[in-house]
């Protein structure tokens, strides 16, 4: 068996090295760089099995049958199952994701390989792989959606909680290669999961509806949290009380600044988007309540810094989550270019950027200054490190976890 992945990010990455333990695996990718990383067996994402993955590689313990390429011929040729794991951004002025990229690599592999099954693992639009099927006239394209989550990702698919694979169920071929990728992701697993086989289409509404669960829970709480806030109540005692109940369940309930991150903004609006001329209130609602919660923020940073003889807000770094190595939309960044948007000044703390300005506003690697200047210090996350400065600091990180 061999396979071919396009794209090495967190998608495509995790499962190149999950299915390169029992296949032969390719990946493909059109950033120089991170083919030659892959090449020294260096990640070029932050991802610690990932990471532990390619040094076993690298040292011959645990040989994984992986090579990366730039070059798309060369990397689709022969192959039994191509992936497609490239970025799909939404895209405003369309209302919907913009999904170049899932198309140029489905052309890429097709010139390689006429007969390969491919399976897109992008996230798309509801309807997408049936309507690529028909525009290309191609029968040989099925949709995985996929659920790791960043940092987390090689963990993620070696423990999924669930397999699902969409193909054309008119298609008794679709419906097979359907499950023959399945049994692929199955068998790299370290833990068994469900394995689910539906319409394209379904597992594309899947994806969507499960992130958007997702969206809606944290979007709740920290509604919760903004009513507590501007009552005098405490938060944390109300949502403790609240989660204890077993429906509700105490996971996934710690206040932030908002939903962000590189999935669960976009995916809210495409959803929104496919519901076009079907009734709706709470998808649109999940997707306002995320600006709602920025302005508040905001607000209240703001009502503090006024109380300064000169403002100055600091940001303590940019990343969504505490670990994460990047700042793909995280929810901070909205409420900077809201307090800036007041003609507040900004100075921002975050050591893995190395350009000395983000968006206008200084960036420092200095902590110490930092916490000296900033009057204010905004944290989505906690860090021990603000210890010394808690009066300084807004967050709304209650439980001081993920
Ligand atoms: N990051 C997540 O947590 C996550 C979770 C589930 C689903 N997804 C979805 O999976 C997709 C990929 O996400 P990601 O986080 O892995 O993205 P990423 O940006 O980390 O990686 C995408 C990779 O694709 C490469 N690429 C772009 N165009 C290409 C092309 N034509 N051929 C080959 N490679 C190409 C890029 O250089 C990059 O390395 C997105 O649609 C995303 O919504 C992401």
């Amino acid at each position: 068996m061999r396979i071919a992945v396009a794209g090495t990010g967190y998608v495509g990455l995790s499962l190149a090295v999950l299915l390169a333990r029992g296949s032969e695996v390719v990946a493909v990718d059109v950033v120089p760089a991170k083919v030659e990383a892959l090449a020294r067996w260096e990640s070029p994402i932050r991802d610690a099995e990932i990471e532990e993955a390619l040094a076993g590689a690298a040292s011959g313990e645990r040989p994984l049958a992986l090579s990366a390429t730039l070059d798309a011929g060369e990397g689709y040729r022969n192959i039994d199952f191509a992936v497609v794991a490239t970025p799909t951004d939404y895209d405003p002025a369309r209302n919907f994701f913009n999904t170049s990229s899932v198309e140029a690599a489905v052309a890429a592999i097709r010139a390689a390989s006429p007969e390969a099954w491919i399976v897109v693992k992008s996230t798309v639009p509801v309807g997408y792989t049936a309507q690529l099927r028909e525009r290309l006239g191609d029968r040989r394209i099925l949709f995985s959606p996929e659920f790791l989550r960043e940092g987390r990702a090689l963990h993620d698919n070696l423990h999924p909680s669930r397999i699902i694979v969409g193909a054309d169920e008119s298609d008794p071929e679709s419906m097979e290669a359907a499950r023959r990728f399945a049994n692929l992701l199955a068998e790299g697993a370290e833990d068994e999961a469900p394995v689910l086989v539906m319409g394209s289409t379904e597992a594309e509404a899947v994806k969507l509806f499960a992130n958007t669960f997702l969206a809606l829970r944290v979007a709740y709480f920290n509604e919760l949290d903004t009513y507590a806030s501007s009552r005098g109540l405490d938060a944390a005692r109300v949502i403790e009380g609240v989660c204890l109940d077993p429906r509700v369940g105490s996971h996934y309930n710690n206040p932030s600044f908002g939903y962000g991150g590189y999935c669960l903004p976009k995916d809210t609006k495409q959803l929104l988007a496919n519901y076009a001329d079907v009734p709706q209130n709470v998808m649109g609602a999940v997707v306002d309540a995320n600006r709602t919660r920025k302005d508040f923020v905001a607000d209240q940073v703001l009502e503090r810094a006024s109380a300064l003889e000169e403002p100055l807000v600091g940001v303590y770094r940019l990343t969504m989550k505490t670990g994460s190595d990047n700042f793909r939309a995280s929810s901070v960044q909205g409420v900077m270019k809201r307090v800036k948007a007041k003609g507040v000044p900004v100075l921002v703390y975050e050591p893995t950027l190395s350009a000395p300005e983000f968006f206008g506003s200084e960036v420092t690697h200095d902590l110490e200054s930092f916490k000296e200047r900033a009057g204010v210090i905004v944290a989505n996350r906690w860090s021990d490190e603000l210890a010394d400065v808690v009066g300084k600091v807004y967050t709304r990180d209650l439980f001081k976890r993920d």
